[in-house]
């Protein structure tokens, strides 16, 4: 059975390994705010969308304190470029490359992500 497109809500893929893995319908992200989603590796990844509609994907911990809690870090822009900080420490990082504004040596894992 084929769905009529308008029916078909889009959904968001992350790519892992080398398959596209679908997370979620994009309709649950609201731009600005991340949400938080389980890998069936048992990772966590932290997905964002902004106003433009471009979605990213870090993962989720915050490797300055451990805790899985990037999803719930505020967002805003550095130079024209997408970050969210930490809601703990406060550091930032860029939502496109994973890395630490604050602190050159640390970065957090980014995945290529899709809508389909
Ligand atoms: S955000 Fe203010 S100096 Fe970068």
């Amino acid at each position: 059975m084929t769905l009529a497109p308008e029916t078909t809500a889009l959904k968001l893929q992350l790519l892992l390994e080398e398959d596209w893995f679908t997370v979620c319908d994009l309709s649950l992200l609201t731009p600005g705010r991340g949400v938080a989603a389980l890998l069936p590796d048992g990772r966590q990844v932290a997905l964002f969308a902004d106003r433009a509609g471009r979605t990213y994907a870090i993962d989720n911990r915050d490797p300055f304190s451990g805790a899985a809690v990037l999803s719930r870090g505020l967002t805003g822009t550095h130079q024209g470029r997408p970050f969210v900080a930490s809601p703990l420490l406060k550091q930032r990082f860029d939502l496109e490359t994973g890395r630490c504004l604050d602190d050159e040596t640390v970065s957090v894992a980014v995945y290529e992500v899709r809508t389909s």
